[in-house]
């Protein structure tokens, strides 16, 4: 990658004015420079236009959502059929629960990986519950794809949903989403991914691994802003399944009739048919400032920065080895995505605090996991010596790690 992307984003600093080391991306990007002007922008065709603004803003508002459908797709490796922006994360995966999780007493079980992230649990646990079954007995967690090979081969009649993440959000552990798809398509489940720490980190192909459908958020690598918009995708094979089960709204009408208005839903082709409101435009704005970058660098070239900057950092990490920490995401750069995992001797909220007064912002997970991802937009190998430094500053200072 050879164009420099860090002056085009908004990098916080401390008080004296001096640039923070943000390697946080993984919980919350940073917001690209631009994201003031598409936003603005909106603000003021809704200023100038009132509802006209919906047929007659610069960006028409009724077709905003399919503005991102080729940068989306482009980055998950998908057909702009097969992708959408809407809602949220959680919020997604229970749609898609809706239609992919269709339990009958012989196959009722869910499997997720090893430590999902709550949310998921949450929504897996309480989707079994709707239909009638109990999470004791539906819900099954591996720790990786060999176990979920041998449980499908075993089990696999039993197996309706299989969700995995893209990358585990406390180990960093990138798992093979293709090999995950093969395995449980083979036993005739359906394949999930949840991909929040994936989408704007990894590489990804969803369109050829075949997978059911996946979610994601925009508010980590994506940069698009707390709280942003979620993705969402559903393979061209599902596109025309006008029998799946879905929960409907108006935006998800075949475009041609919706403001027709009349009572009966017929559900656009592809990932469309499943939004329900129409979309937050003000939001939609600030994710197509994100997506543009991404478009522009070309997530291929910010892979490839990525996996020399976490590299860099597990090398630095090394040379220390033997001070009471570890590295607990995978040493293999294809396991892994920007995320490197930390398992600290003492208290990581005090070390996490301790590098933040120092002006380098990382964080944590229970119990003891520090959470450093070098951004491949954004970070350099200076915000990389910076957390070496004070992380071995104040693993040094026992003071700060009881
Ligand atoms: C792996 C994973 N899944 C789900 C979520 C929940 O996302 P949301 O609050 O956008 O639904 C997060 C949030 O960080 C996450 O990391």
């Amino acid at each position: 990658m050879t164009t420099d992307y860090r002056h085009r984003f908004h990098i916080p600093k401390d008080a004296e004015g001096r640039e923070k080391a943000y390697l946080c991306g993984h919980s919350l990007g940073l917001q690209p420079k631009t994201v003031r002007a598409y936003v603005e922008q909106e603000l003021e065709d809704w200023e100038r236009l009132g509802v006209e603004g919906h047929f007659h803003a610069r960006n028409p508002w009724v077709e905003y959502g399919k503005m991102l459908a080729g940068q989306t797709a482009r980055l998950v490796g998908a057909k702009e059929l097969e992708v959408v922006t809407m809602n949220s994360l959680t919020v997604n995966l229970h749609l898609m629960m809706v239609s992919f999780y269709r339990p009958t007493a012989q196959r009722h079980r869910i499997v997720v990986e090893e430590h999902a992230f709550p949310s998921d649990q949450y929504a897996v646990k309480s989707q079994i519950q709707f239909h009638g079954y109990d999470p004791a007995q539906s819900l099954v967690a591996v720790a990786g794809e060999d176990e979920l090979e041998s449980l499908l081969e075993r089990e696999g009649e039993s197996i309706a949903l299989v969700l995995m993440a893209g990358i585990n959000y406390s180990s960093g552990r990138a798992f093979d989403l293709q090999r995950i798809a093969r395995a449980g398509h083979r036993q005739g489940c359906t394949v999930g991914f949840d991909l929040a720490h994936a989408a704007g980190n990894l590489v990804l192909k969803l369109h050829d691994w075949h997978a059911d459908f996946a979610v994601w958020c925009t508010y980590k690598y994506l940069n698009a802003g707390p709280g942003s918009i979620g993705g969402c995708f559903i393979h061209e094979r599902h596109a025309n399944a006008v029998d799946l089960p879905r929960f409907a709204g108006w935006w998800g009408h075949e475009l041609q009739t919706r403001f027709l208005m009349g009572p009966d839903f017929r559900p656009a082709p592809g990932a469309e048919g499943w939004q329900i409101s129409n979309p937050p435009v003000i939001a939609l704005a600030a994710l197509r400032a994100a997506m543009d970058l991404f478009d522009e660098a070309g997530i291929e070239n910010l892979r490839a920065r990525s996996i020399q900057l976490t590299a860099e950092l597990e090398a630095r990490l090394d040379e220390h080895a033997g001070r009471g920490f570890s590295i607990i995401s995978p040493r293999d750069p294809q396991r892994r995505g920007a995320q490197l995992s930390i398992r600290v001797p003492s208290s990581v909220r005090h070390l996490c605090e301790r590098l933040a007064a120092a002006g380098v912002i990382c964080d944590w997970r229970e119990p003891d996991i520090l959470r450093v991802a070098p951004a491949p937009l954004y970070n350099t190998t200076e915000d990389i010596a910076r957390f070496v430094h004070h992380f071995f500053g104040a693993l040094n200072d026992r003071s700060t790690m009881s």
